[in-house]
């Protein structure tokens, strides 16, 4: 497994590379999640790019992008048995150079949920993963299912800028409890631990009235609103049931629809989904 940091680097060591390459854009930290996403482009490719980097850009002014969980040498440890072939890791400099100018931004879809608690947020997303996918060229790239929206950004995005690249989207992984594995979940006091687990609860009460024929998004956002709202370390920032590709608001569940929601648990602020249809 090698590890390159500057573009130069990146860019001789790509042209070594055999075959479909599989990319895993990360921000470290690594756990279970990411080491899902590399298995999976591990399975369908050929090679495969890991990429660390903590964005600036996508962290808004009260995001602390100084506390942000780092260990560089953890994470390599973690994926070098994983068969990755190469792993990069720029550095700010390298991603954005003195007297940068330059963004990606998506339109309708980075509106609501997430795009409007974390303004500016999906602009450093789409900014950043654009660098990445054009710097590290894959044939397809890996996303988690946990950050819906920005697998919705990103899949139009691509669309709209004629990657010719594959987004694979992969299932959340969860602790035996239901939590959905994140970075942040390293933030929690063991009592703050027991109570998010308060999200896979409500979300599963929505889908359990759902597969049991409501089809009323309403009654669906009450449902998981109800059991959010019976847990007292929980601070329900916002709860959804929108179209899977569009994210806008439902009425009624006709097709493919996405429960969403994002929770504060203390100072830690937690988001999970589940896809319906
Ligand atoms: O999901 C993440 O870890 C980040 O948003 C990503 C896609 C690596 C871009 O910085």
């Amino acid at each position: 497994m090698r590890n390159v940091i500057t573009l130069e680097e990146l860019r001789t060591a790509r042209l070594s590379l055999d075959g479909t390459v599989g990319f895993v854009p990360t921000m470290g930290y690594l756990h279970e999640g990411h080491l899902s996403l590399i298995r999976h482009a591990k399975e369908e490719c050929d090679s495969v790019v890991v990429s660390i980097f903590v964005n600036p850009t996508q962290f808004g002014p009260n995001e602390d992008l100084a506390k942000y969980p780092r260990d560089l040498e953890r994470d390599l440890r973690l994926i070098e048995p994983l068969g990755v072939d190469l792993v990069w890791t720029p550095t700010a400099e390298v991603m954005y150079p003195p007297g940068y100018q330059t963004w990606v931004e998506v339109e309708a879809v980075t509106r609501p949920l997430e795009g409007a608690m974390r303004p500016g947020h999906f602009r450093g997303v789409t900014t950043v993963v654009a660098k990445l996918f054009n710097a590290v060229q894959p044939h397809k790239a890996y996303f988690g299912q946990k950050d819906a929206q920005q697998a919705a950004v990103i899949r139009r995005m691509t669309l709209d800028l004629n990657f010719p690249i594959e987004i694979v989207v992969c299932p959340t992984v969860r602790e035996a409890d239901g939590l959905a594995m994140s970075s942040r979940n390293v933030y929690l006091s063991p009592e703050q631990r027991k109570a998010a687990t308060v999200l896979f609860r409500s979300l599963s009460a929505a889908k359990e009235l759902y597969e049991s024929g409501e089809r009323n998004a309403e009654a669906l956002r009450r449902k998981m609103k109800e059991v959010l709202a019976a847990e007292p370390l929980a601070q329900v920032q916002y709860v959804s049931c929108a179209d899977y590709d569009t994210l806008e608001e439902l009425s009624e569940v006709r097709g493919k629809a996405l429960l969403s929601m994002a929770v504060f648990i203390g100072k830690t602020r937690l988001i999970d989904n589940f896809v319906l249809g």
